[in-house]
């Protein structure tokens, strides 16, 4: 899947009455608009939103690629999001309605939220945590995730969320890699009916990585935690207290200054820390949600992503409180505890647009129509995919089954590193199944060879971004070589972004993205590295060498095949398979956990000792091997 592109060249025509209706009726025009003129039209879209005050400069570009945007300009992002709502009718309009997995529900106004906000910011700043600190957040989904996120942001502090998939290891050496010295956790989240002990995983991680002073804890769940005296303390206590007053002055922030790290997976070694900062960000997340899914203040936008990941971070938390839109948000799975309950919540709160990831739509695609066909979608008015290639049953079930054939599906390509879409449709453009179309106005990319050339229509090539836009990365935190090296040294001449994937371009100028040309691996729509869960497996003693590689999956997309030297003195055993699928759950967490564990006595590497995990790849599906000729006997 991920590596065969989807061919169909079906034309899905949008609704004459959503094009009509759309903030941008007439995509050409404002693409070509933009391309005539991209700093003219990002400082048109910055205007849109509040500044302490004026850039002097739109974009700095005289240290590439360490770009800068919005030189001289003053704001806080959440004063875009929350604080200039609170003057205005959007006071009383929900910001935000959550329901729990167990079925309990919460709504927040936007006065509310901006409360809530406004008290933990105040807690966090009594607590000493100051412009520029970083603060971990470890969490389910809950409201308390965004309001963390929130409250850093408006006092300057830098955050860092780290997946609640995650486990022991990963969040140790984001904490660590962060040097943050306050973790916010809950006792646990729900997740199919069982508890996901959250605190234990921190406790645990914080052990291995002390820099972490204070730990503040969500009740989430109410079973039973160890709280360490001096160190741990319970967040409805913390905000409770007089200094959790509900007004807090938000920090004014340099457009430049970094709002948050999130780590994400690379090619090699440890995690890379993407930071992205308060300027450029807003004004590009906020442009092409607005945009892309159209955002009116009627609609009920559910992004079904996790907060954790790049996409909540954009899509649940920043964007549609700056465009000051309703959002909902859902804790738990899917199918808990029927496959209807994402249907189930679409009709009972109305929503109208739902953005969620291809593996997600195949997973509940499985358990047939007659679960959507017993509730009410007429609600439903845009779709949207992110996260991997969605194949074309999915986007066909999608369509018909869930949008009844009058809603549109945006396909989203994009990266932690980029902020925000990239190559994306508008509601007004017409649509492929499994092609995320053109890109986004004021974004350039081309499909070139190892030269940078551009390749004829047809042909696989490297996708790259010619030219820089506002919520591009800004560096690897605390690795500005690595940042430099990862993405901009093999087209270094042309000043291309590296995106590290493949695709192709038809003739009609519309992008197919084909998957990953480097270690990362999309585990249903997950992002992960084949080196974080190789140095998962070799932790274990019986594990002397592994080799992570990437399987093509129908359900997941792609699953994961490690293959293991063992340490002398163990033998391979069904239980020494279990065991090691235990250990990487423990270590690393649940969604790197290998599909397969094949025991080897060699792995076939280059001479100069790199694992040839293209040759284990084609192995392990049957291709050919392709060019071997440096393959070490
Ligand atoms: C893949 C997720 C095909 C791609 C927002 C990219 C996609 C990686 C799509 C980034 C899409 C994301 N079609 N592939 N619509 N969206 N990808 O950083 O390989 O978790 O490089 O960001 O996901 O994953 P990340």
């Amino acid at each position: 899947m991920s590596d065969m592109p989807n061919k169909t060249n079906d034309w899905f025509y949008p609704p004459e009455e959503i094009v009509k209706n759309a903030h941008v009726p007439d995509y050409e025009a404002v693409y070509a608009r933009a391309q005539r003129d991209p700093l003219e039209f990002w400082a048109e879209r910055a205007g849109e939103l509040e500044w302490f005050e004026p850039w002097e400069k739109v974009l700095d570009d005289s240290n590439a690629p360490f770009y800068k945007w919005f030189v001289g300009g003053k704001t806080n992002i959440v004063h875009n999001a929350l604080d200039r709502h609170i003057q205005t009718w959007r006071r009383n309009k929900l910001a935000l309605i959550w329901e729990g997995e167990p079925g309990d529900r919460q709504s927040f106004s936007y006065y509310r939220l901006w409360q809530e906000v406004n008290r933990f910011a105040n807690v966090l700043r009594s607590m000493g945590v100051k412009k520029g600190d970083r603060v971990t957040i470890y969490m389910g989904r809950i409201p308390e995730l965004p309001i963390a996120m929130l409250a850093s942001a408006k006092i300057g502090a830098i955050h860092s969320v780290v997946y609640g998939g995650f486990s022991e290891q990963a969040l140790a050496d984001r904490i660590e890699d962060a040097q943050s010295k306050v973790l916010i956790t809950a006792d646990g989240a729900w997740l199919r009916g069982k508890i996901v002990p959250l605190k234990e995983t921190a406790d645990e991680a914080v052990h291995r990585s002390p820099v972490v002073e204070t730990m503040i804890v969500v009740k989430r769940t109410g079973q039973d935690v160890y709280m360490e005296p001096g160190r741990d303390f319970w967040y409805h206590d913390l905000v409770a207290l007089p200094i959790a007053s509900p007004t807090c002055e938000t920090e004014v922030m340099d457009a430049e200054d970094p709002l948050f790290i999130l780590y994400t997976s690379g090619t090699t070694g440890k995690p890379k820390g993407v930071l992205h900062t308060h300027g450029g960000y807003q004004v590009y997340t906020s442009t092409t949600l607005k945009w892309v899914f159209d955002i009116k203040d009627e609609d009920r936008w559910w992004c079904a992503a996790d907060p954790g990941w790049i996409t909540g971070h954009s899509y649940i938390v920043y964007a549609p409180l700056i465009l000051g839109a309703t959002s909902f948000m859902y804790e738990g799975a899917p199918t808990h505890p029927y496959p209807n309950r994402w249907w189930k919540m679409i009709e009972h709160y109305g929503i109208t647009i739902l953005y969620t990831a291809p593996t997600a739509i195949r997973g509940l695609m499985r358990f047939g129509d007659a679960w959507p066909n017993r509730h009410d979608l007429s609600s439903l008015r845009l779709l949207g995919s992110v996260g991997e290639p969605i194949n074309p049953e999915a986007w066909r079930w999608y369509y018909t089954v869930i949008g009844k054939e009058r809603c549109p599906i945006m396909d989203t390509w994009w990266q932690t590193e980029t902020g925000g879409f990239m190559i994306t449709p508008l509601p007004s453009v017409p649509l492929k199944p499994g092609s995320a179309t053109r890109p986004f106005p004021g974004i350039e990319v081309d499909i070139v060879d190892d030269e940078g050339n551009p390749v004829s229509p047809g042909t696989d090539g490297t996708l790259v971004i010619k030219k820089p836009w506002p919520s591009m990365l800004r560096t690897v935190y605390g690795d500005p070589d690595r940042y430099v090296e990862q993405y901009w040294s093999k087209y270094k001449d042309k000043g291309y972004y590296l995106a590290g994937d493949s695709a192709r371009k038809d003739e009609d100028g519309y992008i197919w993205i084909i998957g990953r040309i480097d270690d990362v691996i999309k585990v249903s729509g997950y992002r992960l590295g084949t080196a974080e869960i190789e140095s998962g497996l070799v932790s274990h003693p019986a594990v002397a060498e592994a080799a992570v590689i990437g399987v093509p999956d129908e359900l997941k997309g792609n699953i994961i095949y490690a293959y293991c030297i063992l340490t002398s003195g163990f033998t391979p055993s069904e239980e020494l398979n279990d065991e090691l699928k235990q250990h990487v759950r423990h270590e690393v967490g649940p969604i790197a956990v290998p599909a397969k564990i094949e025991f080897v006595d060699s792995l076939p590497k280059t001479r100069s000792g790199k694992i040839m995990r293209r040759l284990l790849k084609a192995r392990a599906m049957g291709l050919p091997e392709g060019d071997t000729s440096t393959l070490a006997d």
